[in-house]
Order: C-alpha cells, then structure tokens, then sequence
C-alpha cells in the first residue's frame, strides 16, 4: 500500500527488511512487516509498553524476540498432524502488507494481510492481524475457517511487556486462577495448580493461567499497565529467567529483568467451525 499521503505512517528498510513507523500525536510505534509484529508502542508521556531483546535477530531469518508475537495456528510445540512445524506456528515468520489504513486525530488502525498467503490457504484458513493504535494498543488475530470440516485453532498474542524490575512486578488479578506449569513434568497431564496469593515471579516461569475475565492489571515500581482481552480462554505468563536467557543467543543475558510475557490465549482445545470466524484481542495502556 502506498504510504506516501499517510499522515502519521511512514516505511522505512532496514536490512532489507520493513518496518513501519508511526509517529501519532497521542503515541509513537513501530511495527515489522516480518511476523505483522508490534515491537514498540510509546503512548504519550510514557516508557516503551514493550520489551525488545537488544540481541533480537531482524533479518527475517528468526521470529524478533520480543515486542508483540503472533502464535498461530497453534500455540508451543506442533503436535499432531503439525508435528516438526515450527513452535508457535507460522506467522511470526512470515512476511505482511498493509492492506487498508485508518487514520484520524484520535489514532491509527492498521490492516494486515499476508504476503503470500499460500501455506495458510493450504490449512483452508484465512488470517489477518488489525493494529487499532490511540493512546492504547489493540492487537485482533481474525481467523476464518474455509474448510469443510471443523478446525483446531490454538492461538495467543505473545505480548513481552516492559517492567522497570520483575521481582518487584506482581499481578493480583490471577489469585485463585488455576494454572498448568509447563515447567514441572507431570505423571498426570493437565495437573493443575492453584494460585494463592498474587502472582510474583523470582525465578523462570512458564505458565498457562485458565483465565478468560476481560481484564487483568500488571503493576510494576513505576505504573499499573491494564491489560484486556476477548476470546482467549487462558493467559500465558512467561519469564525464562538468568540460565535461560544465557542460553537462547538473541535474549540479552540479563534482558528477563525487565520484561514480563503477559498473553492472552486460546489453548484450551477450540474447534473454529467451517465458515465461522473467530477474533483473538489483546489490548493494553496505562
Ligand atoms: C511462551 C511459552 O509463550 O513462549 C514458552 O509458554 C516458550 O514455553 C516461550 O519458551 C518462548 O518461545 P520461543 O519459541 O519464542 O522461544
């Protein structure tokens, strides 16, 4: 799409890859063609939201650590008639292009469509990713189902938020949730715990919170980052932690200080019907 009239767009090449950037009264972000992924929202008067790895890989060869990942057609490892498919499935890998753009005093809203679409097409799935930006971020999966048998679609907006120190960052909103720790091997599959205070996190977490209120709220030293969403029936929280993160090459060593991955998914065993559409949301502000 051309861009050249857009008030608040601009494109910019890096690398050879495409980033847009959008400069708003009310916020500043930026966006990347490789994955459709929101990699900075700074509204007004605030720190970045987001978190981005300083040693993220942005050559199109590796999903950007950091920012706003899309998980989708499944969530974690393929299994199934997908195993050996990609973690997180195939979006945050794939090249998009703008296909409509709204634009306004108030914010943007931003269509995404793939570029070459063909490997979804082949799912029988049609996919695209909507950015309304104001003075908060909205991220929307729409997914229809083009086959004629029903789908598993498992999904989640892999968000990393940016916090000013994680062992003082808590989220009261999740006491008494239940939660699968993907971190303990369980005899039982589907072992659930319970969540009995508010949820702080001192060492690598990896969990999937059965969770489908409208919102949550993170606090942080600093602010109290609002988190809402539709459609999702749990929500991923995420931090690898100091051994971890030394291990993964683009995850700066010390870098799981400062972000908190807050996810809203839909994980829980979906079936997206043939002709029906379902729309995954996840927005936050402060
Ligand atoms: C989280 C998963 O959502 O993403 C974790 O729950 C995973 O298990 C993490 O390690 C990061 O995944 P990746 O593929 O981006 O390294």
């Amino acid at each position: 799409m051309d861009l050249k009239n857009s008030l608040y767009i601009q494109c910019i090449t890096k690398n050879e890859q495409t980033f847009y950037q959008i400069n708003h009264p009310a916020f500043k972000a930026n966006i990347s063609a490789y994955g459709a992924q929101l990699l900075s929202f700074e509204p007004n008067d605030q720190q970045d939201l987001l978190w981005l790895s300083n040693s993220a890989v942005q050559d199109g060869s590796k999903a950007i650590r950091g920012g706003v990942p899309i998980c989708w057609p499944w969530f974690g490892p393929a299994s199934g008639k997908f195993e050996g498919e990609p973690q997180h499935g195939y979006l945050r890998n794939l090249n998009w292009r703008i296909s409509s753009i709204d634009e306004n005093a108030e914010g943007v809203t931003i269509e995404f469509e793939l570029q070459r679409p063909e490997k979804i097409v082949q799912l029988g799935l049609a996919v695209k990713i909507i950015f309304i930006l104001n003075a908060q971020a909205e991220i929307k999966i729409v997914t229809t189902n083009l086959n004629k048998e029903a789908f598993e679609l498992s999904q989640a907006i892999h968000t990393y938020f940016n916090v000013e120190d994680i062992e003082t960052t808590s989220i009261a909103s999740l006491k008494g949730c239940l939660f699968l720790d993907k971190l303990v091997q369980s005899e039982q599959e589907n072992q659930t715990y319970e969540q009995s205070s508010e949820l702080t996190v001192n060492s690598a977490m990896d969990r999937v919170y059965i969770y489908n209120k409208p919102k949550l709220e993170i606090t942080t030293d600093t602010r109290t980052i609002k988190v809402e969403g539709e459609g999702h029936d749990s929500v991923i929280v995420w931090n690898p932690w100091a051994e971890s993160a030394q291990s993964m090459a683009d995850f700066d060593d010390s870098g799981y200080k400062q972000m908190l991955c807050v996810e809203m998914g839909l994980t829980q065993g979906y079936l997206l019907n043939p002709g029906d559409t379902y729309v995954l949301s996840q927005r936050f502000y402060c």
